[in-house]
């Protein structure tokens, strides 16, 4: 393709992604599978480093984020933006409505109703439709430039469609929806890094990095809530102006709502806190907002408030009641967690008898004490935890609680090693709570997802010997489970049916059904990108990575310091560290794994079960892999190319290639860019075909379909 013909294919590929990300993020209506979106993506960027003088800042490729800055530059926002007045009970808001119709002289007022967003105001400025700044709210006069951050959102538009004004500030909320927050919590911990106390601070801090880069990789969103400075002619009504800014093709949350008179707002409240724990985001309220703008104006502000507007504060998820014990509970690697049992409570939706206090050290912080009234909290799916202690109402006879020195359940020793935060039961798999709590989480739907083998049947199978580890549960046949206590005969055999049903499964339930300290299920999943089959997981020379990723990792810190000192000089090569997202805690506990030889004896009874994977995860999107181009093939990429490696690995999956971490005789090509590590000499030890970036690309573009 000659650069005529690139130049006009790269402004297809351009508006396609363009009115795909629209689709998806403002209409909420995708119409290609993700398969077919990342195809485009790839061509996009394969053109553009073909002819980089096609790269221009408005094309989505560049949402991966550019360069890092020194600091944010102030914004004055030219229309300031506000904070609402609160509201935490209906009277509060009758009264605000009362207020509203007195001052207007209307008999009955229709409202705007939204949700209340919980993340972060930003004022995205437009001109001529193209985004070309966006502030956060600061002190509602003067906020920070974080245009480059904001630009990694795909779920802001670049460039506005259908005709917008010149000039067109568009306002609302970043977030962070609740499953993007879990993924990068587990993520941080995979690091060792800290996690985020709510999706609020994790939109926060993801918007105060000064590398874009870091951001491009956060789950952030947003919604159109209101807006600045337009010129040009608005509708009359703050709903129709939404409309508006959506048909611009900005995100507006589909959950607001035009009703007339207070009692529909209550109404809206109402059936609002009922959806609340289902909602993908986290809200903190209602908005109820004027409709008319003329009355709007009318109205005008108090301080820094528009009288025109309300926040409707949901309930906290959290409630006080008395701590009537501390238990411990033992888990399945024998971590020591204390427990609170609860006067029951209604919290969040539901009565909370029970809530963690973590451990040891937390306990201590609080200083919680048996007697106490403490407050619970409850936020979405997690599990209740004990916040604090309302000292207050700390009654004289409170009790400390003490560790046990010994496991309530097989007697061993509690132990606590320097500088872990976690006491644990030393009886290892001679304890029987470990093991039931073992089998409990490899039967887990995430994990194993074995229907129908409860805590209490686990209970029985291994009071009675008849497990003593996973492995067992592959033997048990239906004599032995009708035998059991409360099982009918029905039972037993979907029992039977679901353990049968379970060999059948993929790389990465299968490692995170193991219970490995550590390993979640994200973590499952990169190692199983990474390794693509247990044996070679289990082979690693963990030790020889590390030292191979602390080399690069400084390699990176010199390129990004010279990167910052010396913006003028062509930037040094940033290398992607291998196994990127998996720290040492997480592989010292793969290798104590795998050197333990019962672990490897129950990996071996399991396989020897009939266990089998489906696919190792990566390829998962690929339902007719074996027809694809790169079917069967394993590849191995080292060094640096013009795109990332997350790029390139996508590309090679998405032709059914396998990517895995490390050169074996099972290797089929390795890929090498730039300062390669030790994977290309390995290459060539072994004999393994090598690509350089050109042979790689060329290879990616040879396949039918792809427009080159
Ligand atoms: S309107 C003039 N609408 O709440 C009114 N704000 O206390 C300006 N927020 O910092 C705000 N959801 O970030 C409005 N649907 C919504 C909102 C919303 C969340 C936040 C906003 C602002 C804070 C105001």
């Amino acid at each position: 393709m000659d650069l005529t013909e690139a130049t006009a294919r790269v402004g297809v590929l351009r508006r396609e992604i363009a009115d795909h990300d629209h689709r998806y993020y403002a209409l909420d209506a995708p119409s290609i599978p993700d398969a077919e979106y990342d195809r485009l993506m790839r061509e996009l960027l394969a053109l553009e480093a073909q002819y980089p003088a096609l790269v221009t800042s408005d094309s989505p490729s560049q949402r991966v984020g550019g360069a890092p800055s020194a600091a944010f530059a102030p914004v004055t926002h030219a229309v300031p933006m506000l904070s609402l007045g609160n509201a935490f009970d209906d009277a509060e808001v009758r009264d605000f409505d009362r207020r509203v119709r007195g001052l207007t002289g209307e008999r009955e007022i229709d409202y705007h109703a939204e949700p209340k967003f919980d993340g972060l105001a930003i004022s995205l400025l437009y001109r001529d439709g193209v985004l070309v700044q966006a502030a956060t709210r600061g002190d509602g006069s003067t906020g920070e430039d974080v245009t480059a951050n904001i630009r990694t959102i795909a779920a802001i538009p670049l460039r506005l469609r259908n005709n917008p004004p010149a000039l067109l500030e568009a306002r609302g909320e970043v977030f962070m929806p609740r499953d993007g927050f879990a993924r990068l919590n587990a993520r941080q911990a995979g690091r060792g890094e800290k996690a985020f106390a709510n999706p609020r601070n994790a939109a926060a801090g993801s918007l105060r990095q000064l590398d874009p880069r870091i951001t491009a990789q956060r789950p952030l969103r947003f919604y159109c809530y209101g807006y600045g400075r337009v010129d040009g002619r608005l509708p009359d009504r703050h709903s129709e102006r939404l409309d508006l800014l959506h048909g611009y093709g900005l995100p507006v949350c589909a959950q607001r709502q035009r009703v007339t008179g207070i009692d529909a707002c209550v109404a809206y409240y109402v059936e609002l806190g009922r959806l609340r724990a289902d909602l993908p985001y986290e809200v903190d309220g209602v908005v109820y907002k004027v409709d008319r703008v003329d009355l709007q104006e009318r109205l005008g502000f108090v301080s820094r408030a528009p009288r025109w507007a309300l926040a409707h504060k949901f309930p906290a998820e959290e409630a006080v009641t008395v701590l009537e014990n501390i238990e411990v509970q033992i888990g399945r690697t024998g971590a020591v967690t204390p427990v609170a049992r609860l006067k029951p409570v209604f919290v969040g939706g539901v009565t909370v008898t029970n809530a963690t206090l973590h451990n040891e050290d937390e306990l201590r912080r609080k200083d919680v004490r048996i007697g106490d009234s403490v407050t619970v909290r409850r936020a979405g799916d997690v599990i209740p935890e004990v916040v604090g202690v309302v000292l207050e109402r700390r009654p004289v006879d409170a009790q400390p609680f003490v560790m046990p020195t010994h496991c309530p359940v097989c007697g061993s020793d509690i132990v606590r090693v320097d500088g872990d935060a976690v006491s644990r039961c030393s009886g290892g798999l001679h304890c029987p709570a470990q093991i039931k709590a073992g089998i409990a989480h490899f039967a887990n739907r995430r994990a194993m997802d074995i229907d129908g083998l409860g805590d209490k049947l686990i209970e029985q199978l291994v009071d009675r010997g008849l497990v003593h580890d996973v492995a067992d549960l592959y033997q048990l046949d239906l004599p032995t489970l009708t035998g059991l206590e409360r099982m009918a005969e029905l039972s037993a055999s979907n029992l039977m049916a679901a353990i049968g049903a379970s060999k059948q499964t993929t790389l990465p339930r299968f490692i995170f059904a193991l219970g490995i300290p550590l390993i979640g299920e994200e973590v499952a999943r990169l190692l199983s990108a990474e390794f693509g089959d247990l044996e070679t997981l289990l082979a690693q020379d963990w030790a020889e990575l590390h030292a191979r990723k602390q080399a690069i990792a400084k390699a990176n810190q010199k390129a990004r310091k010279h990167n910052v000192d010396h913006p003028e000089r062509p930037a040094l090569p940033v290398q992607d560290l291998p196994l990127r997202g998996i720290g040492p805690e997480i592989t010292d506990r793969l290798s104590d794994f795998a050197a333990d030889a019962r672990n490897v004896e129950v990996i071996r009874r399991l396989l020897a079960a009939g266990i089998r994977f489906a696919d190792n995860g990566a390829g998962q999107r690929n339902a007719d892999a074996g027809s694809l181009a790169l079917a069967g093939k394993t590849f191995v990429i080292t060094g640096t190319f013009s795109q990332s490696r997350e790029v390139i690995t996508a590309a090679l999956q998405e032709l059914g290639a396998k990517v895995t971490g490390s050169v074996s005789k099972n290797t089929d090509f390795v890929a090498v860019g730039d300062n390669p590590g030790s994977k290309a000499s390995k290459a060539a030890e072994l004999g393994v075909t090598t690509l350089n970036e050109t042979a790689l690309l060329a290879l990616l573009q040879a396949r039918p379909g792809s427009g080159s």
